[in-house]
């Protein structure tokens, strides 16, 4: 059985679809037979970063709504045989996307692939709460800005309220990838710091994404940056994230700074 990821962040254009793309091209990469799913209704963005937006001809809506078969609606990448892509319709009305399709076509993909990682639309109503519904593990994308930061925590708590693990009384496995950060600005203090995140929000960190003009050259020749550039910074660092996602434990460094951040967190507590 497939393992559910839902990458989340409440707030908008934090680098959601970015690292759903990138994260999973770096485990398809590995073998791993992995789906993305577009639960961004109306916007339709992950097909347009995973460069197949002319392929489109069926979306999930039409799987949920009886008119295509899912196999007819999954889109295999062009550069990976094991990564597939189930879009989003860019039209039609959000309501369409029901609870009960959502989850039968959830059940199904469970069936035959490895990951299965949807992608959400920003904020917290019913589209993000679709999206996270059948999660065993969340990718919370956050910036180091105070309303990044406050939204990731409001979506934690939707994490651990309104979804069917939580409905079961059981834990929702949560992580921290925090995305677009600049070590320059860091430095100059105009953001937050990484341990100030992870004070406030207390899920375990699986990486540091810096903000980098590859993913934007990524997203403009429609490749995951992992595939796009695999030794640019993002590409390594979305590498790193998605080998800690399979449960390895590997030191995370802060863009700019020597010292791991665990060191650096160890240090602090023994003073
Ligand atoms: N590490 C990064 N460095 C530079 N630019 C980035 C980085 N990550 C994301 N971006 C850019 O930020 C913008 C928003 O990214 P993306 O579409 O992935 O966010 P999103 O959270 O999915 O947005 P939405 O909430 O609208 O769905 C895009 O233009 C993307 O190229
Ligand atoms: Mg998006």
């Amino acid at each position: 059985m497939g393992k559910v990821i839902v990458v989340t962040s409440g707030k908008g254009g934090v680098g959601k679809t970015t690292s759903t793309a990138a994260l999973g091209a770096a485990l398809a990469s590995k073998g791993k037979k992995v789906v993305v799913v577009d639960f961004d209704v109306g916007l339709r963005n992950l097909d347009l970063v995973m460069g197949a937006e002319r392929r489109v001809v069926y979306d999930i809506v039409n799987v949920i709504q009886g008119d295509a078969k899912l196999p007819q609606a999954l889109i295999r990448d062009k550069r990976l045989e094991s990564l597939f892509l189930l879009p989003a319709s860019q039209t039609r009305d959000k309501d369409n996307l029901t609870a009960e399709g959502v989850e039968q076509v959830i059940t199904e993909l469970k069936r035959y692939f490895d990951w299965i990682i949807c992608d959400s639309p920003a904020g917290i109503e019913r589209g993000a709460t679709l999206a996270m519904r059948h999660a065993d593990t969340a990718v919370v994308i956050t910036n180091p800005e105070v309303s990044s930061v406050r939204d990731s925590d409001r979506i934690i708590g939707l994490l651990d309220s309104k979804t069917l693990k939580a409905e079961r009384g059981e834990r929702m496995e949560k992580h921290l990838l925090l995305t677009r950060y600049d070590a320059a600005r860091a430095q100059r203090g105009d953001m937050l710091k990484v341990e100030d995140v992870l004070e406030i929000l207390s899920i375990p960190l699986i990486g540091i994404i810096p903000e980098s003009m590859d993913v934007l050259r990524a997203s403009n020749i429609g490749a995951p940056v992992t595939l796009a550039d695999a030794r640019s910074a993002p590409a390594m660092a979305y590498f790193e994230a998605a080998r800690r996602l399979e449960g390895e434990t590997l030191p995370i460094i802060v863009p700019g700074e020597k010292r791991g951040l665990l060191d650096k967190i160890f240090a602090r507590r023994a003073a």
